[in-house]
């Protein structure tokens, strides 16, 4: 069959650590993220999880039993219509990997999140992970009610309710709530309906710049390659906007920090693209949404090691600015989500702050806060457009609470 399987939207799976998001991926894309190279799957899966699954549609079931990723159905295994091709970016639901959940929102186009009905609700994350989808402006929400099959009926309808309570209010008041059972298999076709209604494939400008975000680096080589068979580096992430070919010009920014003159500076870094990887092939143009392996010129030790994480790849001269400070208009929470919520402080001068914007973790310093304003130095500087989104989290209890949203001013 001759359809193009390249992924058109990114779709997050969030939630409670173990209630089942990496269950739900495997029922839905069968073998977890091996359809990736091997280095792409060693190193994305392990920060950020990701899966493709093709959605496909059985023209002998009425809609919408019709729904499935299954390649033939019905008696006469007949072959299925393919619909789309999604990634599903899997955060880890742990408290410390926060960041990790939120660098991988910015790449998330609409949200499954998944909540286990054989707990109360809502644990930690499932609230936590819910308002961070809030503030970022996620607001294409499909609720799994997940492990059906360990409760009865009476015990599922009252976490239903308990599930239709918590989200009241929230930006998931109006997401449609889909019990299942991602072990057994149960109502895979009923989720993948409210999938394709929720969560469509955004608007695209296909005259626009590319703009990678990059999630990870690498060193594809093994030890001891010899230098005349040494591949370039490769950047791992996902496209917001524009496409990608190969032999495309590319710039990366903030760059590298450079000495020069007994002074340190970024400098963008720029390259060729070589090759590009997409949904489980080797491609000739990358589009947007899914994740997207790019083979470049670069010197290896370059991207090593997620070196180039957080930066933003695209053609010279059209990346956003390079910041090593800002101000930002600052949103704060009323209180801190999850366990052991509290008031959130405003913010004052002098404190550290974590903020992700994009793919990029940085810690800065405030050097003035007033009113709604912050004013941050920022350790690693960032690449960002007026406007960008930013989560602010403080350092609480020996670890980063998530306490506000911010927006980048220029
Ligand atoms: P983290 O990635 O650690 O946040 O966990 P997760 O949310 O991805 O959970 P995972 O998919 O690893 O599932 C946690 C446990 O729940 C595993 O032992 C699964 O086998 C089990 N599980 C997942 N879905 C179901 C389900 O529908 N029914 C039952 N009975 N068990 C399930």
């Amino acid at each position: 069959m001759t359809t193009n399987t390249q992924p058109e939207v990114n779709i997050g799976l969030v939630g409670h650590v173990d209630h089942g998001k990496t269950t739900l991926v495997q029922a839905l894309s069968g073998e977890w993220t091996d359809q990736h190279s091997e280095e792409m799957k060693r190193g994305i899966s392990i920060r950020l999880g990701y899966a493709d699954a093709t959605f496909r549609e059985c023209p002998e079931e009425e809609s919408p039993h019709s729904y499935t990723v299954e390649e033939t159905c019905g008696e006469h295994d007949v072959e299925t219509d393919v619909l789309r091709t999604v990634s599903f970016v899997d955060a880890p639901g742990h408290e410390t990997l926060m960041a990790t959940m939120l660098s991988g929102a910015s790449i998330m186009d609409g949200a499954v999140l998944v909540v286990s009905a054989g707990e109360p609700v809502p644990q930690a994350q499932t609230e936590e992970h819910l308002m961070a989808l809030d503030i970022i402006g996620i607001d294409n929400i499909v609720v799994a009610q997940n492990k059906i099959d360990l409760v009865d009926e009476e015990q599922a309808r009252e976490n239903y309710r308990e599930i239709q309570e918590f989200v009241e209010g929230t930006v998931a008041e109006d997401a449609p709530i889909v019990p299942v059972s991602a072990q057994q298999g149960v109502n895979m076709d009923l989720l993948i309906d409210a999938v394709e209604r929720e969560i469509p494939t955004p608007e695209r400008d296909p005259e626009a710049d590319a703009e990678m975000l990059v999630a990870r680096s690498f060193d594809i080589n093994r030890p001891g390659t010899t230098w005349d068979s040494l591949s370039g580096g490769v950047l791992g992430g996902s496209l917001v906007q524009g496409e990608l070919e190969a032999d495309d010009e590319i710039q990366l920014r903030p760059g590298r920090e450079v000495e020069e003159g007994g002074q340190t500076e970024w400098q963008p870094v720029e390259t060729t693209v070589r090759s590009l990887q997409a949904g489980g092939q080797t491609v000739e143009k990358a589009t947007p949404g899914g994740l997207l392996g790019v083979g470049t010129g670069l010197d290896p030790s370059i991207t090593k090691g997620d070196a180039l994480a957080g930066q933003v790849a695209g053609p010279p001269g059209t990346l956003p600015p390079t910041h090593e400070q800002f101000t930002m208009d600052v949103d704060l929470l009323d209180r801190i989500v999850g366990e052991n919520a509290g008031d959130v402080e405003e913010i004052s001068t002098g404190e550290p702050l974590m903020m992700t914007i994009g793919t990029a973790t940085t810690v800065g310093s405030v050097t003035s806060a007033r009113g709604g304003e912050a004013e941050v130095a920022l350790q690693r500087p960032v690449c960002a457009r007026e406007g960008a989104k930013i989560a602010i989290n403080r350092r609480l209890g020996g670890r980063w609470r998530l306490i506000g949203i911010g927006t980048l001013r220029e």
